[in-house]
């Protein structure tokens, strides 16, 4: 393949991208190293990451800024000291990290949890800065370069439009679902059915669970929720007494809730005794406060997640193999990038709009 290219792809260069006014611009992508791998990117998943960071909503973005971290496509480039026997021609994705310290003497590293690294060297995937201070930028774009770490093959029973979502929004449910225990003889409750939400449903039913439980704001996703493999239904507006009807029926809870308006001492009462909630949805503003008795009286734990390590991204893709998981997604092409993520910010994905580069897709 040609190692003839330019690094393209939509900027975000003010908070107003997120109404979409992002702006298709080169860029200088970060110096090449020997254990990189450049990807001619062919698919990139939207996640609600994206808008928070278009709009500097958790902090003021570095802008010019190329989000984008759910992304597909077949390596270009793959530096000599490259980790993973990826060859060009491959088919491959990176999700939200494209960086960690990497050293023996890490403990996360060491151990599997690079997404845990404290570090000076982790990276996200946009909006940070790699060690040697050269920016990093995502996938609503013609190309990517990054680490070879953090690149991941795409298994040939999985199409790249459905594992582009997988590499974030699955992950970020995967992770928690399994590391507390999601499986035969557990009860699982996801709050809040968008892209993450979606994935939490399959993969706690990829897992095994007894019984799923999805919480979601209006009736409108019910039908969808019952398809995607939930047992019950939760609509939490329309019914004003959901906490009590449904109090201790979960033994795990998963918030993706975006908003910091949420009913948490309401999610709380949906635990059994000794139940754990975690939240992964990333608010920009603090979460409600909730009464201590919320957890004292059931022995419950509250928790948090971030993503997932490069090793449990590798065993999510075998299992999406082996239990034939399917993502909900929608394609979009990548020329309408700003529509689309004007169109996700107002709910209307179902689950995960995907952009396609349809001049890299043959
Ligand atoms: N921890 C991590 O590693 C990680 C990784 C990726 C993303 N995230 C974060 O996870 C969040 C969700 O991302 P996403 O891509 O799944 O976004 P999304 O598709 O927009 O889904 C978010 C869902 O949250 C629910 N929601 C929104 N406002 C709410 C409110 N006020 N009260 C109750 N529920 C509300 C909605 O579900 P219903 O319509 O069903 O009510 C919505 O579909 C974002 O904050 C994102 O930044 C975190
Ligand atoms: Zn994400
Ligand atoms: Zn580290």
């Amino acid at each position: 393949m040609s190692t003839d290219y330019k690094f393209q792809g939509w900027m975000g260069l003010d908070p107003s991208a997120v109404d979409g006014n992002m702006k298709w611009q080169s860029y200088e992508p970060k110096p090449w190293q020997e254990t990189d791998v450049d990807i001619k990117i062919t698919h990139a998943g939207i996640c609600g990451s994206d808008l928070h960071t278009l709009r500097s909503g958790w902090k003021p973005t570095d802008y010019p800024c190329c989000v984008g971290h759910e992304i597909v496509g077949h390596a270009v480039k793959v530096g000599n000291k490259a980790e993973g026997d990826i060859k060009v021609g491959d088919r491959v994705g990176v999700g939200a990290q494209s960086s960690s310290c990497l050293k023996p003497d890490c403990e996360e590293c060491a151990n599997g949890v690079e997404n845990h690294c404290q570090n000076i060297g982790k990276a996200n995937t946009y909006d940070d800065r790699y060690p040697d201070g050269s920016k990093s930028y995502g996938g609503y774009a013609d190309y990517w370069r990054g680490p070879s770490h953090f690149v991941f093959k795409i298994p040939e029973e999985i199409s790249s439009e459905d594992a582009a979502p997988m590499l974030c929004g699955g992950i970020t449910l995967y992770s928690p679902l399994k590391r507390n225990g999601c499986g035969p003889g557990k009860k699982v409750g996801i709050i809040g059915i968008g892209g993450l939400g979606h994935f939490g449903i399959l993969y706690a039913k990829a897992l095994g669970a007894d019984k799923i439980v999805a919480i979601s704001r209006k009736a409108n996703k019910k039908d969808d929720a019952l398809k995607l493999g939930a047992d019950e239904y939760i609509s939490t507006d329309e019914d004003s007494k959901w906490a009590e009807h449904h109090a201790q029926s979960v033994d795990l809870l998963i918030s993706t809730v975006s908003s910091p308006n949420m009913p948490l001492e309401q999610y709380l009462q949906l635990l059994r005794v000794h139940g754990t909630f975690i939240q992964v949805g990333a608010p920009e503003d603090r979460l409600p406060a909730f009464h201590a008795f919320a957890l004292i009286a059931k022995g419950a734990k509250i928790g948090g997640s971030a993503i997932g390590a490069p090793g449990e991204i590798r065993e999510m893709l075998d299992l999406t193999v082996k239990k034939k998981v399917k993502a909900w997604i929608n394609t979009r092409p990548m020329k309408e990038a700003n529509q689309t993520v004007v169109d996700m910010g107002a709910n209307k994905a179902r689950y995960r709009y995907v952009l396609v580069n349809e001049a890299h897709v043959k």
